[in-house]
């Protein structure tokens, strides 16, 4: 029986292998953070589904980074981030209906907007009410049309929401949506994995 992706990931929090997860996301998130921050004196930061909130914490440990904080739908990633991180800020919220008191530079998202019913819908809501003139989104991920090897994860983890899009659909919607400078490109392809696929666009 599949279920819906929070309650995966709560439980992979649960039974530790959101660690193993982050170290699989490590290269392809150094990868995306060079490309954002660079040239970024001051910034406000938000992880979209920061899952134990590694990728918040090594932010905020940057110079210049004047807030980052993560946003996750699974209870028990939140409540880990917090008890690594007592004085952190995350949010246990649907990434779908959800939006900051406080616009910001840099929204990164490793992994996390396939999960989500309406993929365009939210990268709207980033343009529109997350970030700042001029803020960048960046977003990582590794289950895409082009990345064969991925087409069976819906069944190998049991998730029911996991939209199999091209390349092409991914960088459509950040078209739509208004974003400019829009680049992509893969971290780390091989045989048989065709890269983490990163997409960015400036508001
Ligand atoms: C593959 S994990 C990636 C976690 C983290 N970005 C990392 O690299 O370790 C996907 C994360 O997205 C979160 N997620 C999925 N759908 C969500 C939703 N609708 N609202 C909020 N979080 C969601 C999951 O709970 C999970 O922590």
């Amino acid at each position: 029986m599949k279920r819906i992706p929070t309650t995966v990931f709560s439980e992979w929090a649960a039974t530790g292998r959101d660690e193993r997860m982050a170290k699989g996301h490590e290269v392809a998130v150094n990868n995306m953070l060079e490309y954002a921050l660079k040239d970024k004196k001051n910034f406000a930061f938000i992880d979209a589904g920061c899952g134990n909130g590694w990728v918040v914490r090594l932010v905020k440990a940057l110079k210049g980074c004047l807030s980052s904080s993560g946003v996750d739908g699974a209870q028990m990633m939140i409540e880990k981030a917090l008890s690594i991180d007592p004085t952190g800020v995350y949010h246990h919220a649907n990434l779908s209906n959800w939006s900051p008191n406080k616009k910001v530079d840099i929204v990164h998202s490793m992994e996390v907007v396939y999960y989500l019913s309406d993929p365009e819908a939210f990268i709207a809501n980033v343009y529109k009410d997350w970030l700042k003139k001029d803020g960048r989104l960046i977003v990582g991920l590794d289950f895409y049309k082009e990345n064969a090897v991925s087409h069976s994860w819906p069944e190998d983890c049991g998730v029911s929401i996991m939209q199999l899009l091209p390349i092409a659909a991914w960088i459509s919607f950040f078209n739509k949506v208004g974003f400019n400078n829009i680049q992509s490109w893969r971290v780390d392809k091989k045989e048989n994995w065709a890269g983490t696929l990163v997409i960015t666009g400036v508001k």
